[in-house]
């Protein structure tokens, strides 16, 4: 069964709304962990306009599951991963120019950044994951940047309007797991994935981990976070793939 991991961005987003120090995604990130999250998630964008500084420094002192830090391949934030040392930096987007036409990092575009940002990361011994969209050039690409991971965007899939673009968005999910096994990467999936959509999902064979984020903290509103995340991984195991037979 693939793992869970808890994107609690949007904890923080709600504590930004009003500059204070509540809801604090530490205490997030705890329930979470009693709830069964096999890691946390946060991104630390350039911005700062959910997770801080001092979130990323509690979370490393206190999480102990994996620990997941969404980041861009600026200077400054490679330097922060660098100190912090997450036990898996995620290269992700943040500017328009960064994305491919949906949603993931262009990494065949930004090659040469991309392979810098995951040299200075793997000095640290942070291991590296690439989102990027389903399409065989960035697969290749990441792996040949260095990467040990992708996590492959699954917004089409989750965004699908009709069958056929369903259909289409699984295919290029398999394709996509079936290329990354083929070159040795380990394949993570993310982005809108709900309670309501996760199921087809999680049957595909070959996702090791899932970083699920709104959906979770939108729930955990209502039922609180530790409930949230069993629900989310109960799921999980409703849907994972089955055993073949030999
Ligand atoms: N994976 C990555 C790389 C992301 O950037 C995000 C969004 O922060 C997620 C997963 C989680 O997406 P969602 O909030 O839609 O579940």
């Amino acid at each position: 069964m693939a793992r869970l991991g808890v994107n609690i961005d949007h904890v923080a987003t709600v504590r930004q709304a009003r500059r204070t120090d509540e809801p604090d995604p530490v205490w997030a990130a705890v329930e979470a962990e009693l709830g069964g999250a096999d890691g946390i998630t946060v991104h630390l964008r350039e911005d700062r306009r959910h997770i801080a500084d001092r979130d990323v420094v509690l979370l490393r002192q206190t999480v102990g599951v994996k620990l997941n830090l969404e980041m861009s391949v600026a200077d400054e934030i490679v330097n922060i991963a660098r100190e912090v040392q997450p036990d898996q930096a995620t290269l992700v987007p943040e500017r328009r120019e960064e994305l491919t036409t949906e949603g993931g990092l262009d990494v065949v575009r930004h090659r040469d950044r991309v392979r810098d940002a995951v040299s200075r990361l793997h000095e640290a011994g942070i291991v590296v994951s690439a989102f990027i969209e389903p399409v065989a050039d960035q697969i290749r690409a990441s792996r040949d940047v260095g990467c040990e991971a992708v996590e492959l965007w699954t917004g089409a899939y989750a965004h699908a309007a009709d069958a056929e673009a369903f259909e289409k968005a699984v295919n290029d999910l398999q394709a996509g797991i079936e290329l990354g096994h083929s070159l040795g990467l380990d394949v993570h999936g993310g982005h809108g994935l709900t309670y309501r959509n996760v199921g087809p999902i999680a049957s595909m064979r070959g996702f090791s981990e899932f970083n699920i984020g709104h959906s979770v903290v939108s729930r955990a509103v209502l039922v609180g976070m530790r409930e949230a995340v069993r629900q989310m991984k109960a799921l999980l195991e409703r849907y994972k793939p089955r055993e073949t037979g030999s």
